[in-house]
């Protein structure tokens, strides 16, 4: 028979075996969580752009957008806690706010779908680095994720590029352009 001692021994011992990140890819998640969040910051900025520009289909794409980046910064905050470490809610700074065209604004949203891109990638290759399959395989989300949204970027600026300064076309652009689903398949799976 075990006594209170022996019970609260073997508890503790449990509680430190829970499996803790390894130090570099906890860093280079929690970097993760800062580009994440610098995404829903500038999206968040765009928004306000597009909105006090006349763009208000723009403006609801990129409010939408933001929320989305958010998501995508909570998932990395929840899996660094639940493996047993703490994330780390980082400063950011300033967005751009100030933008010359709509054509602008998309292809910056293009770069910076692809930096998160490379930044997703490099992540992937340290976890095989360090053997965290673990880590591994919760990333396979996020490259699902970047394939779309770089794609939806893409097309979204060849159709602009289309236009051109037609001003029926950007009309016909903006109005439309807010029923597009930033929500992609990969989003809807991990729900
Ligand atoms: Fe979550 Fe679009 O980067």
């Amino acid at each position: 028979m075990t006594t209170q001692l022996e019970e609260d021994f073997s508890f503790k011992q449990r509680k430190n075996t829970r499996t803790m990140l390894i130090k570099g890819i906890e860093e280079a998640l929690n970097n993760q969580i800062l580009l994440e969040s610098e995404s829903s910051q500038t999206y968040l900025a765009m928004a306000c752009w597009a909105e006090t520009n006349g763009f208000d289909g723009t403006s609801g794409f990129m409010y939408a957008h933001s929320d989305e980046e958010r998501g995508h910064m909570l998932k990395i905050v929840k899996y660094i806690n639940e493996r047993g470490s703490r994330a780390i809610i980082p400063e950011l700074p300033q967005p751009k706010d100030d933008y010359k065209t709509l054509l602008e604004v998309f292809e910056n949203l293009l770069e910076h779908e692809v930096a998160v891109t490379n930044s997703i990638n490099e992540l992937v290759f340290k976890t095989l680095e360090a053997k965290d399959y673990t880590t591994h395989n919760f990333l396979q989300w996020y490259v699902s994720e970047q394939t779309e949204e770089e794609a939806l970027a893409r097309s979204i600026l060849d159709k602009l590029k289309m236009i051109g300064n037609d001003k029926g076309g950007m009309y016909l652009f903006d109005r439309d352009v807010e029923s597009i689903q930033v929500t992609s398949a990969a989003s809807l799976q991990a729900k």
